[in-house]
Formats: structure tokens, sequence, C-alpha cells
């Protein structure tokens, strides 16, 4: 007889996630007067400024100033994504109107071949992107590259045991380190800015639109 079978026990175990990571997935309604007066403020500051500066990879960005020259649908995406941020966020020491909510907001225009490396947005509480034009992407079938992925920030703990191992979350599937969205125009994504984050490769012939913004709050 086997010495364990004499242990009859059975286990009842309860998988809960800890420490989750905040991310808003949103797509905005109703959203194309907004999107389209966006754009043409976009296309103005490009044509104001000259035209292509290659300051990022493959790509224009305007400066981070855009609330006070992109009028009111500007000011309306920044009022939006405050909003939303609000929602994930609360302050254990002080009620919500003593806090100041600002942002900072720049257009991204990405030609074929632009990419993003990973990075994080020091110094913020929320960044935040929103996609005003997919370019050749607007059909969703469409594989020209160009997603925005998050990495996880507990990496590379559980790849330093072995490469191979994922931790399986409370929803039952094995965590991958890196998320990526099939992101549409008009959808805005709003996230913590110390998560890195990340552009693939576009392959469009057309440019692609995005805002970027840094969002932060802080004690009047
Ligand atoms: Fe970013």
């Amino acid at each position: 007889m086997n010495e364990q079978s004499s242990y009859p026990v059975k286990v009842e175990a309860q998988h809960v996630g800890f420490f989750e990571t905040p991310v808003a997935y949103c797509q905005v309604k109703d959203s194309d007067a907004l999107l389209r007066d966006l754009e043409r403020a976009i296309r103005q500051n490009m044509a104001d400024s000259g035209g292509l500066q290659r300051s990022n990879i493959g790509g224009w960005h305007s400066n981070t100033d855009m609330i006070a020259w992109g009028g009111a649908a500007a000011t309306k995406l920044a009022d939006t994504a405050i909003n939303v941020a609000k929602r994930m966020t609360r302050f254990q020491e002080a009620r919500e109107e003593n806090y100041e909510w600002t942002v900072r907001m720049w257009a991204n225009v990405t030609a074929k071949g632009g990419f993003n490396h990973m990075h994080a947005h020091p110094g913020n509480m929320w960044a935040a992107v929103l996609y005003v034009d997919m370019g050749e992407g607007d059909d969703p079938a469409a594989d020209v590259g160009g997603a925005f992925y998050l990495e996880d920030p507990r990496f590379p703990m559980a790849a330093m045991h072995h490469t191979a191992l994922r931790m399986v979350g409370s929803d039952g599937e094995a965590q991958q380190y890196e998320v990526e969205f099939k992101l549409q125009r008009g959808d805005l994504i709003v996230f913590p800015a110390w998560l890195r984050h990340g552009v693939r490769t576009y392959h469009g012939e057309r440019e692609r639109i995005s805002i970027a913004m840094n969002i932060d709050a802080r004690r009047r």
C-alpha cells in the first residue's frame, strides 16, 4: 500500500490577485467632431512649425503645449482624460477637491517605419494616449503593425527563475510579459505613468496620428 494514501487530504484553494495595475481602455463615443477638430489643429501646428522634425523615430511630434494651441477640442480631451484618471485615483489623507489636476499634451504623427521604444513618463501620475487617425490601420483586419503595448511591471521576476515560466492569473490565464492592444480611432488608454510602454513599427503608407498626455494631480 502507498504510504501517502493514509492522508486523504483535499485542498480548497482560493486564487486571488493582489497589487493590480489599473489601466483604462476606453472608447470615446460620438467622437467624430472632436477627432476632426483635433486633427485640424495638429495639421495646422505641424505646418506652422515647419513640417517634419525627426525628433522621434520615423515621425513628428509637437511641443507639449497642445492645450495652448489645440483649441476647445484639446481642452475637452484633457478634461475627458482627467475624469478617467480620477476614477482610478483615491487620496488617503485629503479630499479630492484639494488636488489640482493638470495635463501636458502633445501630438504624434507617425509615418511608415515609425515606432516608439519602450519607456515610462517619470515625474507624472498618469499617462494617456488617444488615437485620432489609425492611418492605413482603419480596417481592424489589416495588419499594418504599430501596436501599442504595455510591459508587466514585475518583469523579469518570474523569468529570472526560468525564461519560459508564466504565472497563472486569477482569470486562469498564463500572464505574458507584454500586453498588446489592437486600437482603433477614438480609443483612449489611461495608465500609470511609471508603467513602461511602447509602439511597434508601423508599416502603413498613410500617416497615423495620436495624442499623448501626462496627467498629474498636486495638492493645492
Ligand atoms: Fe509614452
